[in-house]
């Protein structure tokens, strides 16, 4: 299995960032919190913004987001 390195900085990879979201992380902040991390570069911040809607999006609309019929 290939890991793409996410944040260079802080040595994180898709999978570490993947396992924040899941654990809750709901921000790029978030995602570098839960792993004992701080931001140095903020290159990363994109990409880790992009798989936190990736994974927002595969668990389909928030109960808040539905229409009332
Ligand atoms: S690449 Fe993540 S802080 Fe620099």
């Amino acid at each position: 299995m290939v890991l793409m390195i996410i944040c260079v900085c802080n040595a994180l990879n898709c999978k570490s960032v993947r396992a924040a979201v899941e654990a809750g992380a709901n921000s790029p902040k978030a995602v570098q919190a839960h792993h004992g991390c701080r931001f140095q570069c903020g290159k990363c911040r994109p990409s880790i913004g992009e798989m936190i809607a990736e994974t927002a999006n595969d668990r389909g609309p928030s109960p808040s987001l539905v229409a009332a019929e």
